[in-house]
């Protein structure tokens, strides 16, 4: 099948990337939120990363990726999408009620796409009447820039679906790798522990935040040391997941570490709230915290 509207389910960090690059690579494109000033939210990020690559001239017509854009808080304006990439709260119930609501409104033969990063995608097959059209596709933040999509099969994917959705991935400029719907799939299975033992080696004494962070990215050439990267994704984020991974493999690798857990019930997620491992006050010049 032919891919020529997509539909994507939130327009928070993930989604309003998906939405981008769609839009970038030529598609029509719906972004479905539950209140317009989410969509004002997500569409200032665009617009902020549009502006970044027409600068370098990367992009040759924004105009043109800002038409085919459109914000919605209609779920009937998904109707007629070939794809919907849902990347909502990361919870399972609020996922299979939001592929309930969707599953009569859009046309049947439409994937069903999630972004989730830890929630088993077979989990949500049963919140619709297309098992078989459901499929994972997990991108990266930030997904304009991250060149990744793990494409993820569950045993009731059909193959022409993860044909579809390999290729439309490429069509973003992406490189598809297939993964099966084990909990964290692979990037998370590998990048997770590092987090959390990063944390861990910190709690231990092992060295200071800033120091951690220069020596992964001076000894290893990593883009971003462990905490710089905890707090960009959000500590939120990576404690939910780490409850999802324990839960699924009872192995301490993926469990919490206490100072993570701190952070987050004291409301600090990193970046997003100004507050983590750093404190972004001077978004600058971050200080590291002494915990
Ligand atoms: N849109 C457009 N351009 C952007 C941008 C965006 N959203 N964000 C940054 N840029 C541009 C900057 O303007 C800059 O341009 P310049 O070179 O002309 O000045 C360039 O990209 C580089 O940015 P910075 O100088 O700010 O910083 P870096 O050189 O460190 O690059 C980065 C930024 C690409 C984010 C890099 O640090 C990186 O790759 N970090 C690791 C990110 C990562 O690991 N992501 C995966 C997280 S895990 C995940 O998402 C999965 C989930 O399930 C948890």
């Amino acid at each position: 099948m032919e891919i020529r509207k997509v539909g994507v389910l939130g327009c928070g960090l993930m989604g309003s990337g998906i939405a981008q690059v769609s839009a970038t690579a030529g598609f029509d494109v719906a972004v479905l939120e539950v209140e317009q000033r989410f969509l004002d939210k997500g569409f200032a990020g665009i617009e902020k990363s549009l502006a970044k690559f027409a600068e370098k001239g990367t992009i040759k017509d924004p105009d043109a990726i800002r038409a085919r854009l459109k914000g919605t808080t209609k779920k009937e304006d998904l109707a007629d999408c070939d794809i919907v990439i849902e990347a909502i709260i990361e919870n399972v119930a609020e996922k299979k009620k939001m592929f309930a609501s969707i599953d009569p409104i859009v046309k049947k033969e439409a994937i069903f796409a999630t972004n989730t990063s830890s929630i088993s995608v077979t989990e949500l097959l049963s919140a619709v009447k297309r098992p078989e059209r459901v499929i994972g596709m997990h991108f990266f933040n930030p997904v304009p820039l991250m060149k990744l999509v793990e494409v993820v099969k569950t045993i009731a994917t059909a193959p022409d679906v993860y044909e579809t959705a390999s290729e439309f991935g490429r069509k973003l400029g992406k490189v598809p790798v297939r993964t099966s719907d084990k909990t964290g799939f692979i990037v998370n299975r590998l990048l997770v522990p590092y987090l959390l033992d990063a944390i861990r080696a910190y709690e231990e004494g092992v060295g200071s935040i800033p120091d951690i962070d220069n020596a992964m990215k001076l000894g290893c050439g990593y883009p971003m040391g462990p905490f710089t990267l905890l707090d960009f994704v959000g500590l939120d984020t990576t404690y939910y997941i780490t409850h999802v991974m324990f839960d699924e493999f009872k192995e301490r690798r993926f469990a919490s570490p206490p100072l993570l857990k701190r952070l987050v019930m004291a409301g600090w997620y990193g970046r997003k709230t100004g507050k983590g491992f750093y404190d972004y006050a001077d978004p600058n010049n971050p200080v590291p915290g002494n915990f």
